[in-house]
């Protein structure tokens, strides 16, 4: 039988994933990341990272976590499945040991990391039981695991401009599909993904926060420059329909609005946190949860 070129052996959501991210890396840095790095620090506190600790950041984007984790003096590796965001990631710090590598497949040896992190990376893998068996195969037992994840399905100023597009008439394409982890993005569900994967102790903290932006340096940034499903929706569009989504993302956005140029657009996303047991208590009782 003829062997499949590797490609195909990622699943269609898979290699959609690499399709969307691919070359978003620069807007994606000016824009949604200043989103994200709200819980780059939550999450280094959910695993206790510090001097010396041995960190992996896994779908580190443009590296907003790892370098985070530089800074408390920690020894950090990080993997991203696209080229261009682990190139953002090496620049944002020379000493970043970055690698382009995918969950659910990871080239480290077992219990290579004292922490492993991940910031909104979870809702992006094809098939999240598999993803969270190789970060437990990775972490040491008594090592701690991090991960945030939108509240799904999407609300608040992550709705905008799906709703948006909605309401411009536009339809969705059937070649972007719906996210995988809908699932599992609440808290009872989160948590019960660890706990699947055998993690020790899992918890789940909602974390609620607004974030404030200017609605053109989004449309710009985000939106309407490919980034995340609904940009990808949005620069496939001709200028009419182009202009119809954005006089609606205009009307939604006013919603939010705080001073002139600004708004405060709420953001609701868990932060699922676990321990791996240690060797005395694999398949016994919890380590210590650490939180
Ligand atoms: C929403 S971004 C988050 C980036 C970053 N962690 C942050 O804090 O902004 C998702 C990232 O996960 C990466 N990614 C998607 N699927 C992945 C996978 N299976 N393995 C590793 N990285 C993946 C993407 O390339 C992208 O950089």
């Amino acid at each position: 039988m003829a062997r499949r070129p590797a490609h195909r052996l990622l699943s269609d959501f898979d290699a959609y994933e690499r399709r969307l991210w691919a070359g978003r890396a620069d807007a994606y840095g000016r824009g949604f990341a200043l989103l994200t790095a709200y819980t780059a620090e939550p999450l280094l506190d959910a695993v206790a990272a510090g001097p010396g600790t041995a960190l992996l950041d896994v779908g580190t984007g443009p590296g907003t976590v790892a370098v985070a984790a530089l800074r408390r003096g920690a020894a950090v590796t990080a993997v991203d499945a696209d080229p261009g965001m682990a190139g953002a990631a090496a620049r944002a710090a020379p000493s970043l040991d970055v690698r382009v590598a995918a969950l659910p497949r990871l080239p480290f040896p077992d219990a290579a990391f004292d922490a492993v992190t991940g910031n909104f990376v979870i809702n992006h893998v094809g098939d999240p039981p598999a993803a969270m068996a190789e970060l437990h195969r990775v972490l040491r037992p008594g090592g701690r695991l991090a991960l945030t994840c939108w509240r799904l399905p999407p609300t608040g100023g992550l709705a905008v401009t799906r709703e948006a597009i909605d309401r411009a008439g536009v339809a969705w394409p059937d070649d972007v599909p719906p996210p995988v982890f809908t699932p599992h993005g609440e808290p009872a569900a989160f948590a019960a993904l660890l706990a699947a994967a055998g993690f020790a102790g899992p918890a789940v903290t909602e974390l609620d926060w607004a974030h404030h932006t200017d609605p053109e340096h989004w449309w710009e940034n985000v939106s309407a420059a490919g980034v995340g499903a609904a940009g990808v929706v949005i620069s496939r569009q001709d200028p009419a329909a182009t202009g119809r989504i954005r006089r609606e993302y205009d009307r939604l956005m006013a919603a939010y609005a705080t001073d002139p140029g600004r708004v405060a657009l709420p953001m609701h996303a868990l932060l699922a946190a676990g321990g791996r047991y240690s060797r005395a208590d694999e398949g016994g009782g919890p380590v210590a949860s650490g939180l």
